[in-house]
């Protein structure tokens, strides 16, 4: 599916035809009837703590930067990033856990006809909340999820986790290449 907007939406997920307040995530696979990208979704507070931000960049340091770190992953494909959203949550507080700091990004990469999901763990603290990290497409026909990511108390994990051999770093090719998912528009 190709999209021309996205929401980053302050629970810690990403959704494409509208936004989502909701604070308690849905297990993936869900079947359900959206796509959603999930950093971290749970229930955040950044009206208490920390900041939700974005940055689009089409030209600069963090498309070379996106370029060799694909490039590197998926050395075959030469590609060339000329899209990259930044979504990141710093230092955002879990709700009613107003001394909690946790804090991950979200970066989509597109370029050609790739596309990837770049997600980076910085430190998450422990909450008794249900979470989810990792993706998830309508009907569930492409999903995953980041171990760990269910039950609150192993997510402090996540900034040691892996499936690049860069900790705290989780890649996703997400483009027709390897099943279709998302096209990202430039
Ligand atoms: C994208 O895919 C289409 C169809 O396979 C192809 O014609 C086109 O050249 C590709 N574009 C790039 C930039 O690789
Ligand atoms: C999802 O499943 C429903 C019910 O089987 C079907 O009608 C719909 O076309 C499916 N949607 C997609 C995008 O595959
Ligand atoms: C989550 O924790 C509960 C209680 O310990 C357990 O019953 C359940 O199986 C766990 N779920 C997953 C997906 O690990
Ligand atoms: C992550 O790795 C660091 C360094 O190896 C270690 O000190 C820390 O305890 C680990 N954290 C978790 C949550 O496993």
């Amino acid at each position: 599916r190709t999209y021309q907007q996205i929401y980053v939406n302050n629970n810690g997920h990403l959704t494409f035809n509208q936004p989502s307040s909701q604070f308690v995530p849905y297990s993936f696979p869900a079947r359900g009837s959206q796509d959603v990208i999930a950093g971290l979704w749970t229930n955040l507070d950044n009206s208490a703590r920390g900041v939700v931000s974005y940055h689009q960049y089409t030209s600069g340091n963090v498309l070379t930067r996106a370029t060799q770190d694909i490039n590197t992953q998926f050395p075959n494909l030469n590609f060339i990033a000329s899209w990259v959203l930044v979504a990141t949550w710093n230092k955002v507080a879990y709700f009613n856990l107003i001394n909690t700091e946790t804090s991950f990004q979200v970066v989509l990469i597109s370029g050609g006809n790739f596309s990837f999901i770049l997600m980076n763990y910085g430190d998450i603290a422990v909450t008794g909340h249900p979470v989810q990290a990792g993706y998830d497409t309508i009907n569930s026909t492409h999903y995953f999820v980041i171990p760990g990511s269910i039950n609150g108390s192993f997510i402090s994990n996540l900034r040691n986790s892996s499936n690049v051999d860069v900790p705290g770093r989780w890649v996703f090719r997400v483009d027709g290449g390897l099943g279709n998912m998302f096209v990202w528009l430039v």
